[in-house]
């Protein structure tokens, strides 16, 4: 068995981090949420990746390598452009084989792994296995109709009356027979081939689509809010670890992980917190559920629910919240005359100004 990592796509939701930076790459508790799926993969005794990569293909490739790390060996396929899920499954034939494979899209997050999701499917071989989560609003997802059995019978995409609570999980297993799924259909009204038209072929020609539900916790991590959820998640799940350097005016209170190299100097950290290597915090305050990343300085200021990545710093503006704060940003007060905002933000940037 193979696997199929979908690490294309255009991350409109997630710019301007995505005009950058691989939306996969994003990291969550300071590790690429890429990494945590690879991680599963390989838990689960595969060995063999496929990688659809598109414009951000280079800093994919310097991220993964040849997957050697992760104890897999990664083939990279490129995307001339995201036109799709299962145009990514027609790209990778000659890859794929006549091997049976795991899709599983690069940005979502899985609680728990796949490796019983996979044995399952494994044991029972049907022609197709979705994995599904019940969702509070599912207009906004791929949603199945299972008969009283399990068994699929319809999915549809983004549905306005959705006919079930049950979503879609970025995660499939498919037979070989899915080749013959994502050439027979034609791309939908936003010019896509779109997998959940696969599966429904599959349904049609009478092919064995079944479901799991899935009880641990899942998202796809496709804007701020769901990707400070997720990290929000991970956090919870750390035990606290100081291998950097505390002084005695400062106080780290709960799960805090502190990497070796970072310092915190007359400052209050409330875990779950996360802080890189590199990072100085002091004079300030870093509150629940907020992964620092390397090297970053954040001096006379509060911080709490958010993600800053690598090389930024953040210095005497007060307090910060469900922030996403990308690479090499700085954060400053302005000079007190004239009494005004001042910024160099980059396109699709979003700012909220309380004064
Ligand atoms: P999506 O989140 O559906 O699409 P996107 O990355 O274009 O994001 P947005 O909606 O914010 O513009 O993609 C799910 C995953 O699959 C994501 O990791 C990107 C990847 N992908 C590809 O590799 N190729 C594709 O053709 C598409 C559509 C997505």
């Amino acid at each position: 068995m193979k696997a199929l990592v979908l690490s294309g796509g255009a991350g409109t939701r997630l710019r301007p981090i995505t005009h950058t930076s691989a939306k996969q790459l994003v990291p969550v508790a300071n590790k690429a949420v890429l990494f945590y799926g690879l991680e599963s993969i390989a838990e689960a005794g595969i060995t063999d990746v496929g990688m659809i990569v598109g414009d951000t293909a280079e800093e994919i490739e310097e991220a993964v390598g040849d997957g050697a790390r992760f104890g897999l060996k990664v083939t990279y396929i490129p995307q001339e452009r995201p036109l799709g899920l299962a145009h990514a499954v027609l790209i990778a034939r000659d890859y794929l084989g006549d091997d049976d494979f795991v899709m599983y899209l690069g940005d979502n997050f899985i609680v728990g792994g796949i490796t019983g999701l996979v044995e399952e499917f494994r044991g029972n071989r049907p022609d197709a296995q979705i994995l599904l989560t019940r969702v509070a609003d599912p207009r906004a997802f791929g949603v199945a109709e299972l008969d009283p059995s399990g068994q699929v019978i319809g999915l549809e995409e983004k549905p306005d009356q959705p006919k079930s609570d049950l979503a879609l999980v970025g995660v499939y297993m498919f037979t070989p027979l899915i080749h013959e799924a994502v050439r027979a259909i034609e791309p939908s009204w936003r010019g896509e081939l779109e997998i959940t038209h696969a599966i429904q072929h599959l349904i049609d020609t009478r092919a064995d689509v079944r479901s799991t539900v899935i009880k641990g916790y899942w998202k796809d991590t496709g804007n701020v809010g769901d990707m400070l959820e997720v990290n929000r998640t991970v956090l919870e799940a750390m035990e606290r670890r100081i291998d950097g350097e505390v002084d005695d005016a400062s106080e780290t209170i709960g799960r805090v992980v502190l990497e070796e190299g970072a310092r915190i100097v007359n400052s209050r950290v409330v875990g779950p917190v996360v802080i890189g290597s590199g990072t100085v915090v002091s004079n300030s305050y870093i509150g629940p559920f907020t992964s620092v990343a390397e090297n970053c300085r954040i001096t006379d200021s509060e911080l709490e629910f958010s993600i800053v990545l690598r090389d930024s710093s953040i210095q005497g503006v007060g307090r910060i919240e469900a922030s996403l704060i990308g690479r090499h940003v700085e954060v400053t007060p302005a000079p007190s005359v004239p009494s005004a905002h001042r910024l160099v933000l980059g396109d699709h940037s979003k700012v909220q100004i309380t004064s």
